[in-house]
Order: C-alpha cells, then structure tokens, then sequence
C-alpha cells in the first residue's frame, strides 16, 4: 500500500487518449466481457492507461468510464479502491518496498535507507531528477525472499543494505538489474544445503536433490542426483 495520500486530484486535468496501440488493447479487453458485465473491464483497462501514462488521472477515469458505459463515479471507486492504481504522476520507476512484519523483522527499514540515501527520498516522495518514486507496500506475497521490493513488474528479493544501495545505484547510472533473489538463491530454495525432502521418493534409488535441481526450486529438468 502506498503511503502517499490517495487523493482525487483537483481541478487540474490532463488529456488523455489511448495510443492507437493501446486501443486495439482496449477493445481486445472490452470485447472480452459480455455486454452487461463491461464494467468487469474497468480494472484491465485502468491498468492499460496507467502502463501508458504512468498513472490515473481524471480524463483516464472519464474514458475507461465512457468505454464501460457507467458514470465516472463508478471508475473512481475502483481506482482509489485499489492500491495499485496512481491517482498522481509518479517517477520514472515505483520503487515499492514492502515494510510489512516478515519484511520489517528480516530488515526492510535497512532497503528504506538505502533509497533514502541514493535518491535522497523518503517515502511517498519521488526524486528531484524525476527518476523515482518511493512508496511502501503492504506484504506482496514474497515474504520466503525477504526483505523485498516491487519495481514496475519486477521483484527484487533477499535484500539488505549494501544490495538495495546495489540496485538502487545501478538504476541511477541506467543499468538494468534483472529481477528475483540478489543473494543467489535459486527461487525459494533454501540459501544452503536443503533441509527437507532431500531426495526424491520417486526413484527407487531415491536420489539426492540439490538446491540447484529440486523442484521448489525450479529444478529438476536435470533430475536427482
Ligand atoms: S511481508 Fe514482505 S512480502 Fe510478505
């Protein structure tokens, strides 16, 4: 959940249009409803406009609301309902670290000063050079890898300081980081040796698995050893 206030914005309004790319999106979406449930595409197609502005203001409320045939009131209650939606520009990239219990016990305030001290924000603010904003998210269902962060569609897991300051510094010189654990660890397999299901009862022989090849893992293609 993001700690900025949700607010409606005010009388300021930006145009909006959905490219021409977007629109053949919107109607592929609109299209997937049966008529009187097209208010069922409001979420997708609020998701679509805010992938193309970065976030909801009041014209994206009014299309998607003129494109689902409800009055706008109703878009708006799913907007601010919801989270996921920006109802004020935002940064280039949403840097969202979870400060939910299993991330606070594991160091998510520690993932919190390192973005503080890269891009000189607290939460709820974005950075004077526009590249990001920073916001805190309720638990985002990768406790396993904690402390955690969402970045656009990607998470970024078995964070502590000096990876956070890693990643958050990569971000500032452009460089991409590719997404999931940066300590290494395969998915959600143990960081050392397994610890259960060792080896795999299917074989009579019953193999040894590895951290590497377990199917917790992500493994398997090469089997037991
Ligand atoms: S508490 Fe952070 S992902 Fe669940």
């Amino acid at each position: 959940m993001s700690a900025a206030p949700k607010t409606i914005p005010g009388a300021a309004n930006t145009p909006f249009a959905f490219t021409a790319e977007n629109q053949v999106e919107a109607e592929r979406i609109f299209a997937k409803y049966p008529v009187a449930r097209a208010r069922s595409a409001i979420l997708p197609l609020l998701d679509l406009a805010q992938r193309q502005e970065g976030w909801v203001s009041r014209a994206v409320v009014e299309a998607v609301a003129s494109m689902t045939k409800v009055a706008p009131i109703m878009v708006w209650e799913v907007a601010t309902f919801y989270t996921m939606y920006n109802l004020e520009p935002i940064g280039r990239f949403h840097v969202e670290v979870c400060t939910n219990l299993p991330c606070w016990l594991r160091g998510s305030e520690d993932v919190v000063r390192a973005a503080r001290d890269v891009f000189g924000v607290e939460i709820g603010q974005t950075s004077a050079d526009g590249l990001v904003t920073l916001s805190q998210a309720e638990c985002l269902g990768a406790c396993v890898n904690a402390p955690m962060l969402q970045i656009g569609d990607d998470y970024y897991e078995d964070l502590d300081y000096d990876r956070a300051k890693a990643l958050f510094t990569a971000m500032k010189q452009g460089r991409h980081v590719n997404g999931g654990s940066q300590a290494g660890r395969r998915c959600s397999a143990p960081m050392g040796d397994l610890t259960s299901l060792t080896t795999d009862p299917t074989t009579p022989e019953g193999g040894r698995w590895t951290a590497e090849s377990s199917p917790a893992a992500g493994g398997g293609a090469d089997g037991p050893r």
